[in-house]
């Protein structure tokens, strides 16, 4: 595309560039808001399950509680691992379970029936096996690592439930359960963000499901996206005291460095997914005897005020960090459970991919040398 004078409009990170219309997910940057299919984050929040959550994502319409019920058989059904997956997560269960997590994806395509099937049933078929199978890759590379007995899945709990259940070894309390589960209903969709902007780029390849999440995978390990969860904890500990916040940050910005778990390509405003587990981290902290966690975020809050004014605020994985952390999830595991809410949002990205596809292939500007005589290595 080029301006009124001929020169080509460079969109540097697409910033602001659409690439296509969605009915799914609805977000307002300068007022905060997110709907998935015209339904608030916030009415979901309150009220929904990951597995209601998901049904209204793959289906576009929140489920009778029939429809439900046999979703979330559909769901419990797929609780399988193939074994040949657990030998290849035990062979490379030393790296970091994002990168045990996008092997497993990638392994499970090796043994799933119906993996060049993309088909709309198939794919929605597939995409209910993925949304159970990645938990468990997460679990079971955990149980692995440690030495531990893998859990088998226990059929009467919740997905969110389940998952705690698989990788603590013993059922969560109601609470750790139900903050699990908002805390993928949070994280379940989320337009064309970075891993699901991968995901139908491979798509738009006619790839098929498995290499899309495997490339999704990757994509959300970052620290400009899914990593950021990982990065807060880090950054509260360094930090130490909340009398220490703002030296912190004055120190950050002076080396324009990013302040983890603020910032948003999109929203303008305050993440609206961030205030459903800043009331999770306030009760946590008091209640697991660790008060220093909500007051050193607090604290730094207070010291990016300064930065709110340009819209810099807090995003989802603000918060999310110190509770995992609070629940004595281990600090390598948040992005992986970031991946595990996501999988529904992803399979949705590629559905709808699917449904008018088309190659997504943008063009870069040369600016490189002229035309130049190749010269023989030889007279180099
Ligand atoms: C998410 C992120 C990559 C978005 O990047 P982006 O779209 O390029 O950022 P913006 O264009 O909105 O940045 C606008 C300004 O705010 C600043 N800014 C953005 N995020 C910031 C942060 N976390 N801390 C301090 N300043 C920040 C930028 O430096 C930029 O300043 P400048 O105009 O002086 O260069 C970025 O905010 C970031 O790295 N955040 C920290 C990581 C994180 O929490 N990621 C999870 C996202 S859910």
């Amino acid at each position: 595309m080029a301006d009124e004078s001929g020169e080509a409009r460079i969109h540097r990170g697409l910033k602001g560039v659409y690439f296509d219309r969605s009915p799914a997910t609805f977000i307002d940057g300068k007022a905060g808001e997110l709907r998935y299919f015209g339904y608030s984050i916030h009415d979901l929040a309150e009220n929904s399950s990951f597995e209601e959550t998901a049904y209204l994502l793959f289906h576009g319409e929140l489920p009778t509680s029939v429809q439900l019920n046999v979703f979330d058989a559909q769901l419990k059904k797929e609780r399988v691992l193939h074994p040949q997956v657990l030998k290849i997560i035990d062979a490379v269960q030393d790296a970091h379970p994002m990168e045990v997590l996008r092997t497993g994806v990638s392994a499970l395509a090796a043994f799933d029936p119906e993996t060049e099937d993309c088909s709309p049933e198939a794919v929605l078929r597939k995409g209910i096996r993925l949304t159970s199978q990645v938990p468990m890759i997460v679990a079971a590379h955990h149980r692995l690592r440690n030495g531990e007995e893998i859990v088998q899945p226990d059929m009467d709990l919740s997905h969110a439930a389940n998952f705690l259940y698989m990788i603590q070894g013993e059922a969560p309390t109601e609470d750790a359960a139900r903050l699990m589960d908002l805390d993928f209903i949070l994280h379940a969709e989320h337009g064309s963000n970075a891993s699901s902007f991968t995901a139908r780029v491979v798509t738009g390849t006619d790839a098929n499901l498995h290499a899309a999440i495997t490339a999704a995978v990757g994509a959300l390990s970052g620290p400009a996206h899914g990593g950021a969860a990982e990065n807060v904890m880090r950054m509260a500990r360094e930090i130490g005291d909340p009398a220490n916040a703002k030296e912190y940050v004055k120190a950050k910005r002076k080396n324009r460095e990013a302040i983890m778990g603020f910032g948003h390509r999109v929203y303008r405003a305050e993440d609206p997914r961030a205030r459903h587990l800043r009331d999770g981290v306030e009760k946590l902290s008091v209640e697991k005897g660790e008060p220093q966690w909500n007051q050193i975020l607090t604290a730094l809050v207070d010291a990016m005020k300064p930065y709110s004014r340009h819209g810099v605020n807090v995003n989802v994985d603000f918060y999310s960090g110190v509770i995992y952390h609070l629940h004595g999830i281990p600090q390598d595991l948040f992005v992986p459970i970031f991946a595990v809410g996501r999988v529904p949002g992803w399979t949705l990205q590629v559905q709808q991919q699917m449904q008018s596809n088309i190659l997504i292939r943008p063009l870069l500007q040369y600016n490189g040398a002229d035309l130049r005589p190749y010269v023989q290595l030889s007279e180099r």
